[in-house]
């Protein structure tokens, strides 16, 4: 039987409707800045897709796009405005920044309460210990599509392709508090197929097309497809061969339409809960 396709487009879309209810009944408006450094053109639309998102929640945003040649001291001073301004509650710098740049140093900028990305040390740190604070985008929006599916990650085996600081990482610590036994693969596994039909519960977030092939899936599994890559039509595509893996899955998410735009729903909330904590 063909797998159920987890629609993440729908899901975002009610999430977000969710936020802008609760964001009405703030006293002040939720705001986000997004800084966008050089014209790298996915990053270009990812931008906009943000902005637009603001828009529909009921959120004020406001963007700096600067050209690849900022220096590292104007950014930090930017940071620096945007870290003492009230009417700011998330500051979200758009990766990958140009190569001079010292991203980490930038990304530590940010106060903690308005890292909306989740990317500072401090929050990193409180996600690590479980305790409540910003989760990060992508990861958590894989939680909570699980969640609307009805899909309860304790006692499966998590199997995570990828072990990047903004997906692979945070994502093992999300299953793992939700009680699933984790295991994080990445460049130097021996034997991915093996551990991948071992898996309940597939993350796929290499960024390599093609890589999870139907027959790395056991029939009935979960498979998340977290990747954004272009096929050589330079159609957009994921690490997963979709047609075959979906012979095989229970559920799988669909590229595009599945994890992306939960990404987005997950930022909204965030920034949600910055204002709230900003009050
Ligand atoms: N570039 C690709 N994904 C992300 C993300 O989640 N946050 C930021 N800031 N930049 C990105």
């Amino acid at each position: 039987m063909a797998a159920i396709i987890m629609d993440g487009k729908a899901l975002a879309e009610k999430v977000k409707g969710q936020v802008r209810a609760q964001a009405e009944a703030l006293a002040r408006t939720p705001g986000l800045a997004v800084i966008l450094v050089g014209d790298n053109p996915a990053s270009r639309v990812y931008v906009n897709g943000k902005k637009k998102d603001c828009a529909q929640c009921g959120f004020y945003s406001e963007e700096y796009a600067l050209p690849a040649e900022t220096s590292q001291q104007e950014l930090l001073e930017l940071i620096e405005t945007l870290n003492s301004r009230e009417d700011i509650d998330g500051i979200l710098l758009q990766l990958p920044v140009p190569e001079h740049l010292d991203e980490q140093a930038l990304l530590h900028a940010i106060r903690p309460d308005k890292d909306v990305d989740c990317f500072h040390p401090y929050n990193v740190g409180q996600l690590m210990i479980g305790e409540k604070g910003f989760l990060p985008c992508t990861p958590a929006g894989v939680m909570r599509m699980l969640q609307e599916y009805g899909i309860d990650p304790a006692g499966k085996r998590c199997v995570i392709i990828g072990r990047s600081n903004i997906v692979g990482k945070p994502q093992a610590l999300l299953m793992l508090r939700e009680n699933a036994t984790v295991t994080i693969c990445h460049s130097r596994t021996q034997g991915l197929k093996e551990e991948c039909l071992r898996a309940d519960i597939l993350v796929a977030a290499a960024g390599k097309t093609g890589l999870v092939t139907g027959d790395m899936i056991k029939p009935g599994a979960v498979v998340i497809d977290v990747a954004m890559n272009r096929n050589a039509e330079g159609k957009l595509c994921g690490d997963v061969e979709f047609a075959a893996a979906q012979e095989i899955a229970g559920y799988i998410t669909p590229v595009p339409g599945g994890v992306g735009p939960m990404t987005r729903a997950m930022l909204m909330e965030n920034t949600l809960l910055a204002a709230r904590m900003h009050g």
